[in-house]
């Protein structure tokens, strides 16, 4: 291959590298996110170098309708609903790759059966797995996600049996391949059982375990898009899909951490959404003038932003009211992030980032948590289980996962529209303890009257 292509290719793939590691940082994901996307034009300016099969005018049709939709769609879509969008994302993904491996196996099998060896299969048929999986596993997580399907488990008996039933099916079918590379049947064959498996994979996993799944299949995406590499010999393709499939990887593993679930938990045994708890307690409701008031003596106030906070849109409020507390009362305000608060990886400092919070502000649970003990009031905004002092106990959905300590904070307020549990469907002790005050209403209102009452003091 032409030098300048391979040295074009070198640099996107470090350019992918120094992208992602600015994205482990709220301050420089943006950043790293325009790094990225630099090194993605150039791998894709490079590779129009080595057209084979199609004219440029065909290509700049293809890339000019692809943006359109990627514009349309990234303006479009509301901060609650990017879950959605990165499922559909993956699974166009794990279809590309599948589509590139299946077209270089007929293209291959009509000019040139020999170059069908055991290494060019190899990297097909896993190509066609991983990728087909990735698609359908995703579609399922975006009907899930999107409420299109039930969020339920879907669950039958033999389930784990078929699936494995199908892996067997899929390897002999492979080895028939093998065999006699100019069969096409058994390529159908495998196609429907990759397919099928997507499926079944993901329909028995609840929805509140999407996002895990999300990510394992956007990590899938990545591995199956390396495969198609070693199979067109494209060296960029290689190295970005083994990027995204190990940070996929990882971020899984790092989610289950810190919903203290393993990863054969979230794919085999269902969670949250069937098991809800019913309701018996009560609570006398606050109003924003009572906590107007009892803010006004704190000099430590800790906000505890939570998924609520992300359906309410209330990021500006919220940095509304900090803002008033530290001109008006020269209040320490800092904001508690729990790992998995919302319903994607970083979903608050995204939205708190989007408000203008400063970066320092915002601090991750194992730093923060410490520091409640002393806070004279935890503002908790729509977060729910990720406060859930029932994590401690040791019993139930929650078990063991680690929460931001608001209960220990001198006082707490609490804003949401109800009592009602939160995505794991376990009731929360913290709504209920003496030293909480709960502000009943929609996360946007309840803060706009609660700073309309700061600034009447
Ligand atoms: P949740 O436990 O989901 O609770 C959110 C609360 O927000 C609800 O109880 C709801 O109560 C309230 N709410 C909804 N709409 C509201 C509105 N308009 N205004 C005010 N409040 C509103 O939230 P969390 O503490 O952020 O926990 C996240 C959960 O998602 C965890 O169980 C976590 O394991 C799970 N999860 C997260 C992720 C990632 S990556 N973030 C991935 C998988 C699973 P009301 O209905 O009473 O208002």
């Amino acid at each position: 291959m032409n030098i300048g292509i391979e040295i074009a290719y070198l640099v996107a793939s470090v350019l992918f590298i120094i992208g992602i590691k600015y994205l482990g940082k709220t301050k420089d994901a943006r950043k790293g996110n325009v790094i990225s996307a630099v090194g993605m034009v150039i791998a894709i300016a490079a590779t129009l170098f080595t057209l084979e099969v199609l004219t440029l005018l065909e290509i700049a049709i293809a890339i000019l309708v692809g943006t359109a939709i990627g514009l349309y769609y990234a303006q479009k879509v509301a901060m609650t609903k990017i879950p959605e969008m990165v499922a559909l994302f993956n699974g166009f993904g794990g279809l590309a790759s599948f589509a590139v491996a299946l077209s270089d196996y007929y293209f291959k099998r009509d000019t040139n059966l020999a170059s069908l060896d055991a290494i060019n299969l190899t990297s097909i048929l896993v190509s066609v797995l991983i990728g087909a999986v990735t698609f359908t596993g995703s579609m399922v997580a975006y009907l899930k996600l999107d409420g299109k399907i039930s969020g339920q488990p879907i669950t039958f008996k033999g389930q784990h049996l078929l699936n494995l039933l199908l892996l067997i099916a899929f390897v002999a079918a492979s080895v028939l391949v093998f065999l006699d590379p100019s069969q096409v049947n058994y390529i159908v064959i495998l196609i429907v059982i990759s397919l099928l498996l997507g499926i079944l994979t993901v329909i028995p996993i609840g929805g509140a375990d999407m996002p895990v799944v999300e990510s394992l299949l956007n990590s899938l995406s990545g591995i199956a898009a390396a495969f198609t590499g070693f199979i067109i010999g494209n060296s960029v393709l290689i190295i970005a899909g083994s990027l995204v499939g190990a940070s996929g990887l990882i971020l899984t593993f790092i989610m289950c951490k810190a919903m203290n679930r393993t990863l054969p938990d979230v794919l085999f045994k269902s969670f949250g959404g069937s098991e809800k708890q019913s309701l018996t307690r009560t609570k006398v409701g606050s109003d924003a003038e009572e906590v107007a008031m009892m803010v006004d003596g704190a000099q430590k106030i800790i906000i505890v932003p939570g998924y609520g906070m992300a359906v309410s849109q209330c990021q500006h409020q919220v940095k509304e009211f900090a803002d008033l507390l530290q001109e008006k009362f020269d209040t320490e305000v800092s904001y508690a992030i729990h790992p998995v608060a919302g319903r994607m990886p970083g979903h608050m400092n995204v939205l708190l980032a989007e408000a203008n919070v400063p970066y320092e502000q915002l601090i991750e649970m194992d730093e923060i948590n410490s520091e409640f003990p002393d806070c004279d009031v935890a503002l908790v905004i729509g977060a729910n289980d990720t406060t859930n002092p029932a994590a401690r106990s040791g019993e139930g959905p929650l078990a063991g996962m680690p929460i931001i300590d608001a209960d220990m904070a001198r006082t707490v307020v609490i804003v949401k529209r109800s009592l009602s549990v939160g995505y794991a469907g376990v009731d929360n002790d913290l709504f209920y303890m003496d030293k909480t005050m709960m502000l009943f209403g929609d996360g946007k209102k309840m803060i706009t009257q609660l700073n309309n009452s700061i600034k009447e003091i």
